[in-house]
C-alpha cells in the first residue's frame, strides 16, 4: 500500500470511495463526498493524502484549516477521513492519519483537531480536556492532538465547506 498526495485525476475515485465509507454510518448526513470537493474547489483542502493499491485508492484524508476562539492560525482539522469498508480495520486509516500529521508537523502546525470516536483517535494521540468545544456535542467527540505550546480553549470552527 502506497500513501501519496492526491492527484487531479484521483476527484472522482475519492469522491465514490467517500461517499461509500459513509453511507452506512449512522451519524452521517452523506454530505462528506461533497465536502471534500468543496474544500478543493475553495482552495481550503490544505493536505488530501490518499491510499492507494494495486493502482486503486482504497483511503483518503483530508486536512483543513480551522479555527479556534481567537486563535486563527497554526490549527487544522482532520477529515473527512474514508477507507473502503472491506478494507477497513486494517491499519489503513491510521496509516493516513500518522502521515498527514507528520505533514503537519514539517509545516510547523500547531495543533490538529477532529470531531470523531474517541476510539478510533486515541491510539493516534487525539484527547479531549473538555475545553475545546463544538455546538452543544459531547466534548469527548471534540477531540485534538497538540504539538507545541499550550492546549486551547474556545469553540472549533471549520471551513465553510463544512457548513453546507
Ligand atoms: C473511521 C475509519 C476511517 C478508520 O479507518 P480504519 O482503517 O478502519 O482504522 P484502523 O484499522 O487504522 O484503526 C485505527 C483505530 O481505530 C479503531 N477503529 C477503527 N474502526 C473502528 C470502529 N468502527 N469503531 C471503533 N473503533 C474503530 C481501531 O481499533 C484502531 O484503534 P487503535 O489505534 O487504538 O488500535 C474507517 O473505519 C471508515 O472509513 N469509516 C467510515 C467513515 C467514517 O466513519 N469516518 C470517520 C468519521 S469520524
Amino acid at each position: 500500500m502506497l500513501i501519496r498526495f492526491e492527484r487531479p485525476d484521483d476527484a472522482d475515485a475519492i469522491h465514490a470511495l467517500t461517499w461509500t465509507a459513509f453511507e452506512p454510518a449512522p451519524f452521517s448526513n452523506n454530505t462528506e463526498a461533497q465536502i471534500v470537493r468543496d474544500l478543493r474547489t475553495s482552495g481550503d483542502l490544505t493536505i488530501s493524502l490518499v491510499a492507494e493499491e494495486g493502482g486503486e485508492i482504497i483511503g483518503h484524508v483530508a486536512f483543513s484549516p480551522i479555527t479556534i476562539g481567537d486563535i486563527e492560525d497554526g490549527w487544522f482539522g482532520l477529515g473527512p477521513i474514508s477507507v473502503k469498508p472491506e478494507r477497513q480495520r486494517q491499519g489503513i486509516g491510521r496509516a493516513l492519519i500518522l502521515k498527514g500529521l507528520g505533514l503537519l508537523r514539517e509545516c510547523d502546525a500547531t495543533g490538529c483537531a477532529l470531531i470523531g470516536n474517541p476510539a478510533v483517535y486515541r491510539g493516534v494521540g487525539f484527547e479531549s480536556d473538555g475545553k475545546l468545544t463544538y455546538g452543544d456535542l459531547d466534548t469527548r467527540y471534540v477531540q485534538r492532538i497538540v504539538f507545541k505550546g499550550s492546549p486551547p480553549s474556545g469553540v472549533l470552527k471549520f471551513s465553510p465547506a463544512f457548513d453546507e
